[in-house]
């Protein structure tokens, strides 16, 4: 597996995904999900610089903190309130141009400004965990970043989820 990354500096969003395709594969190559979790975090951080990006795992019946990149943030999050909840009960991308007009919104972060989440699926369809991103930039994430993210999730899924969910 690869111990660096590179993203060029002048590269615009699009060409840092582009770099994160080709990093993704063999960053995410060893079979303990925790720590493919704790290097995705860490490899999306390093490509956009957002301020808090991280996993919250479906445990029972509600979300527990997993890895993540970003200052300490919410351990538990419960069922039928904020972002994360409604990506994981709707089992698709949430976009929030900004945080403040989202009914129901948990604040683990006074910067955050805007926020998408994305669910992470196994082979069933199930959504095991999802995928948080905050920005302290308002209205910085569109379609074409839900598009990114949710492909580098579906195809490393096998690779991010534990065999028990753990
Ligand atoms: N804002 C999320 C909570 C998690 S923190 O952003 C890391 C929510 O509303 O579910």
């Amino acid at each position: 597996m690869s111990s660096s990354t590179a993203f060029d500096r002048n590269a615009s969003r699009a060409e840092r995904y582009d770099q994160l395709d080709l990093q993704c594969g063999p960053l995410l190559e060893d079979t303990d999900a925790v720590a493919n979790q704790a290097n995705f975090a860490a490899i999306v951080h390093a490509a956009f610089g957002w301020h808090w990006v991280g996993f919250y795992r479906v445990v029972g019946d509600e979300l527990v903190l997993g890895p993540f990149q970003g200052p300490v943030a919410c351990t538990r999050l419960q069922r039928g309130r904020g972002v994360c909840a409604t990506a994981w009960e709707r089992n698709e991308a949430v976009l929030v141009p900004n945080v403040d007009a989202f009914a129901g919104h948990i604040a683990c972060s006074p910067l955050s400004r805007s926020e998408v989440v994305l669910p992470l699926r196994d082979a069933q369809g199930t959504v095991r965990a999802v995928f948080d991103i905050d920005s302290s930039t308002a209205g910085d994430f569109d379609a074409a970043d839900v598009a990114r993210l949710q492909g580098l999730l579906d195809a490393h899924a096998h690779r991010l989820i534990p065999e028990d969910n753990a």
